[in-house]
């Protein structure tokens, strides 16, 4: 069942290409565009949506965040994001013209049950992102988007994050589709971009034996920071979450631009700190920036584990570990980015002898408050 792997969480990451692959299929038609059929919102109510609101938790929020950034670009529909725990008890402003999206691997979180419960209550539609079929939010939602990223039985979500990732993608470009924004040429070549991402991630996966090395040198250190900007911002509190859960470390995701105003009194010498660096090509100003946030830190001592794309040379001078990436627009970049940082946790996990598929105090899904 282990499929000749030690841990399922190591089978899990390794079935991602096939993962992000299946969710894809089906929903890009012949002439490149999407057709969600399952979204049962007619596309008139989705042109008529006038505010977005995400509820998740843990990692499904991370992917959530990240979606924030997608959906806003291409749709120009403002959105929010919120912590499902949060969301409920904080007398949320919705209504008819609001679309909720649920994210849920399990679909049995009762926090994420319990916001889509109150936001229909208030009239909202709510679109459930989900891994598992017939599971209560479906359910209980007006419409699904499911993620095919099979049975998840390690408690650390991995492929079903990635799955989520592509699910969100699907709904911000079908929205960008249906309402017709000025982006429709670049959410023409996005889609084509996302088809490639299986193999993206399979060619990240071939290469990450100096990762696990470098995880295994650091099984002795007591903190690692991870700092990212715009949506490396999400994915370093994704890599942080990760290695709290499974290394039992502490761990933190900063957004870069926050160090000044706090974080940088943090770093002293030898501290590992794990940087995403968005693509140079793109937005190249989020680049520069991040590059010379590196170099700050590492004038301060810290040990820089940067993750690159290929062909990015201006981190090469300040990184102490090089980890490469494929070349991805900046808004998929977080499918190839967070692979490494699965594969990091899950190494220095195993160094530390922790039970990787069962870390201690945490279930697989959380039917509690
Ligand atoms: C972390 C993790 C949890 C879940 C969270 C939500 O690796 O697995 O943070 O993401 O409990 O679970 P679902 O997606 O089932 O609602």
């Amino acid at each position: 069942e282990k499929g000749g792997y030690d841990y399922f969480m190591l089978k899990e990451i390794a079935e991602q290409p096939k993962a992000v692959a299946d969710t894809l299929l089906g929903r890009i038609d012949a002439s490149g565009s999407l057709t969600l059929d399952e979204l049962r919102i007619s596309d008139a109510e989705l042109r008529e949506t006038d505010k977005i609101v995400i509820v998740a938790c843990g990692t499904a929020f991370h992917a959530g965040l990240i979606a924030k950034y997608a959906i806003e670009h291409w749709t120009r529909i403002p959105c929010e994001v919120e912590l499902a725990s949060e969301f409920r008890y904080r007398d949320p402003i919705l209504h008819q013209r609001t679309l909720v999206i649920a994210i849920s691997q399990s679909g049995e979180t009762m926090d994420t049950l319990m916001a889509l419960r109150h936001a229909r209550e208030q009239g909202a539609k709510v679109v459930a992102i989900c891994n598992t079929n017939g599971s209560t939010i479906p359910r209980e939602s007006d419409a699904v988007l499911y993620t095919h990223a099979g049975p998840e039985v390690a408690v650390a979500s991995t492929k079903a994050f990635l799955t989520q990732l592509v699910a969100c993608y699907l709904v911000a470009l079908y929205l960008g589709q249906v309402r017709g924004t000025k982006w429709g040429d670049e959410i023409h070549a996005v889609i084509r971009e996302l088809a490639r991402s299986a193999e993206k991630v399979e060619l990240v996966l071939e290469t990450m034996e100096p990762v696990r090395a470098l995880a295994r040198s650091l099984a002795d250190k007591k903190t690692v920071l991870f700092l990212g900007r715009h949506v490396g911002y999400p994915v370093a509190l994704e890599g942080a979450l990760k290695l709290k859960e499974l290394a039992y470390m502490h761990a933190e995701g900063f957004a870069a631009g926050e160090l000044k105003h706090g974080p940088i009194a943090l770093i002293e010498e030898d501290l590992p700190v794990v940087v995403v660096v968005p693509s140079p090509r793109g937005r190249s100003v989020l680049h520069d920036k991040i590059v010379s946030n590196i170099q700050e830190i590492r004038a301060r001592g810290a040990r820089t584990i940067v993750i690159a794309e290929e062909g990015d040379e201006a981190v090469v001078p300040y990184a102490d570990h090089l980890i490469r990436i494929p070349e991805t627009p900046t808004l998929l970049q977080p499918l190839v980015a967070t692979v490494p940082l699965q594969v990091f946790a899950c190494e220095l996990a195993t160094a530390r002898g922790n039970e990787v598929d069962q870390p201690r105090n945490l279930a697989k899904s959380v039917t509690v408050e």
